[in-house]
Parts: C-alpha cells; sequence; structure tokens
C-alpha cells in the first residue's frame, strides 16, 4: 500500500484554502493509502517573526483539533504533533551531516523568508532538512503538498539517496503529489494572490471558524469586476472565477453548471449563493471543532495514540540510520 505523509505549520488560524487545497484531499487519500498526518510545531518555531511560546501551544491544539474535525480520522490514519517524536529532530541532524551549506542557501523559500530580516535563525535555514527528516523517517512514497514545497521535495529525495548511496539502502525516496489546479483557493479581495494566512487582508480570507455572518459578508463583499456576466476565466475574470472554483469544490457540483445557472441573474444573488454553500460546507466542521474543543482530553488523548503510533514506525528507521552512519549503538562494544 502506497504510504502518505503530510505536514502542516500551526502558524496563523486555518482557512478555505487550507481545507479545500489540502485537507478534503487529506481526508480522501486514508481511504486508498496509509496515512501519515503532522502538525509540524518545530518548523512554525523558525519564522523570524511569529514566535510565541502561548500562541504556538494555543495553533498546536487548535490546528490538530480542526485536522480532526475536518474528517482526518485517527483509526485509519496516523495523526501527531511533530515533537512529541523526538525522532524528527534526531534524524535532522544526521542529514544535517550530509547536506551542503550552499544546497540549503539556495533554498528559494529561504532565499524569501529570510529576506529583508536582519536576523534570521539556523533553525530557519535548516527547516527543510527537517522537513526531510519528517517525510524519510516514515518510508512515504507520496507527499501531498502545495506547489510551493516542490523544491523540499526534492531536497528531501536528493538527502535520501545521497544517504543511500554513501551508507546503504535505509530510506525511500519520496515524490511529492499536487492537488488539482481547482484547489487553489485565491484572496477575496486580490484573485490574483493566494488565499493565504500571512499575506491576505481578513477581508480577503474566509478562515474554517468563522461564523456564517462574517463568511456572508466577506463573501458577498469579493472583489468582482464591472460587467455582470457569470462565466469562468480565470485571466479575464479571476474573482468570478474564484468564486465558481469555491461554489463548484463546496457543491460538489460543476463549473460549467453553476455559470449557466448563475449567468444573468446578477452577482448580488451568485455571491449570496456562493455564501450559504460556504456557510453550509463549515457549519458540520464548526459543530466537531466545538465538540472536540470542549473535551480537549479527548484531543490529547488522540494525539497521544498518534505519537505512539508515529514512534513505532520512526525509531527503527532511525536506528538503522545511525548505525548505518557508525554512530555505536549503546549497550554494544
Ligand atoms: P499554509 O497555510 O500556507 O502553511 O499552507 C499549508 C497547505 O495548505 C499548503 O501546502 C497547501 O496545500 C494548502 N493551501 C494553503 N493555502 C492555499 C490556497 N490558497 N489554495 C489552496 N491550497 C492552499
Ligand atoms: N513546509 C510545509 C509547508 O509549509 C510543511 C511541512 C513540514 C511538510 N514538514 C512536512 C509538508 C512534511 C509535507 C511533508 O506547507
Amino acid at each position: 500500500m502506497t504510504r502518505v505523509f503530510s505536514g502542516m505549520q500551526p502558524s496563523g488560524e486555518p482557512h478555505l484554502g487550507n481545507l479545500l487545497g489540502a485537507w478534503v484531499n487529506w481526508v480522501a487519500m486514508q481511504r486508498e493509502a496509509e496515512s501519515i498526518y503532522c502538525v509540524v510545531d518545530l518548523h512554525a518555531m523558525t519564522s523570524p517573526t511569529e514566535h510565541d511560546p502561548d500562541t504556538l501551544r494555543h495553533r498546536t491544539v487548535d490546528l490538530a483539533t480542526s485536522m480532526l474535525a475536518v474528517g482526518v480520522d485517527p483509526e485509519q490514519s496516523i495523526l501527531f504533533v511533530q515533537s512529541h517524536v523526538h525522532e524528527h529532530a534526531e534524524c535532522t541532524w544526521l542529514f544535517n551531516c550530509i547536506t551542503g551549506f550552499g544546497e540549503l542557501r539556495k533554498q528559494p523559500q529561504f532565499k524569501e523568508k529570510s529576506e529583508g530580516h536582519e536576523s534570521v535563525s539556523a533553525g530557519l535555514f535548516d527547516y527543510p532538512v527537517l522537513q526531510t527528516a519528517d517525510i524519510l523517517l516514515y518510508h512515504a512514497d507520496e507527499v501531498p503538498v502545495g506547489e510551493d514545497q516542490r523544491h523540499h521535495i526534492e531536497l528531501a529525495r536528493d538527502i535520501g539517496q545521497r544517504f543511500n548511496h554513501r551508507f546503504g539502502e535505509v530510506f525511500t525516496l519520496p515524490k511529492a503529489v499536487h492537488p488539482p489546479a481547482g484547489a487553489r483557493v485565491m484572496d477575496l479581495q486580490d484573485p490574483a494572490s493566494k488565499m493565504s494566512k500571512s499575506q491576505s487582508s481578513e477581508k480577503g480570507i474566509v478562515r474554517v471558524l468563522d461564523d456564517p455572518k462574517r463568511i456572508e459578508k466577506k463573501v458577498k463583499s469579493a472583489v468582482t469586476d464591472s460587467a455582470t456576466d457569470i462565466r469562468f476565466d480565470r485571466d479575464e475574470k479571476p474573482g468570478v472565477s474564484n468564486l465558481l472554483e469555491i461554489f463548484s469544490a463546496a457543491t460538489g457540483r460543476g463549473i460549467e453548471e453553476l455559470a449557466r445557472e448563475y449567468d444573468g441573474r446578477g452577482y448580488g444573488a451568485f455571491k449570496s449563493a456562493v455564501a450559504e454553500a460556504v456557510v453550509e460546507l463549515l457549519r458540520p466542521i464548526q459543530q466537531r471543532h466545538h465538540e472536540l474543543a470542549d473535551d480537549p482530553g479527548e484531543v490529547a488523548r488522540l494525539l497521544e495514540v498518534g505519537a505512539d503510533k508515529a514512534r513505532a514506525l520512526a525509531a527503527p528507521t532511525l536506528a538503522r540510520a545511525k548505525d548505518a552512519m557508525g554512530l555505536l549503538p549503546a549497550g554494544e562494544a
């Protein structure tokens, strides 16, 4: 069976892009693949501006709760918090010692995130090596991620290949899988840019936990254009097209069919229908989120079960890697 690994950083409140671009796919994959999903809290500490202990703690629980609420099923998948499995940090060190400084310096995401910051941490520099450990420790075959993660997955392959070549076959080489282009959710106020927890304004972003009134307000004030026709055309009508994609993803109905149904009825009616569809999509998720948030003991228990299962897979792989590199096993001489 194919094994899938993916992770998300607890670095902000989850939004419709996370749900439609990642989680819907994660949930679907649980049935077809052995799936491992991780709240990557160690990665979230690398942000030059954002690391506040209370916020990190709170967001970690909250992100795990959201993943459970959208349907990540701990019976079918492994769901855990990265820092609960110390093997990730330890494996990072092993990989650090076979990764080039130059290789990391030219990583596009590092360049982007460090630009304009006077001091960036060694952790930010090392971010892709930690991500490599996440993936390789579990022998993941596939890593479902957004396009922006392509270089990180390539690096994971390179490091895995280099290790196997120098020290013997230990690691499986993963490949990135990207969700269909339709799952890219754009900012409601700026439909040329992705909806993003770091870039979008509050009006441009629909959060998974926004209440119905807020959702309605945001969708109704989404930027469209001065014409009135409703059709799918990303270049000429990016705002309308984004709403059509969201509408389609929320209802499971085809874009063309929806465009035909709403064309000629005006943007007002169209936006109301989109808002309602998003509210209905999020309603059961919010309901489950609130139930889980009222029972933190249960979330903690599920995360412990997940960490135990993850450790059982990661520990033997790490032990083999250490042995292969010549680290003396404890108890041997
Ligand atoms: P981020 O919230 O930026 O850490 O993104 C985590 C993951 O959510 C990404 O790797 C994507 O798979 C997905 N994602 C984030 N924003 C969007 C978006 N606007 N459209 C589609 N998918 C997204
Ligand atoms: N860097 C990823 C992102 O920002 C998050 C991540 C960390 C990840 N470790 C991973 C994704 C392992 C896939 C596999 O989206």
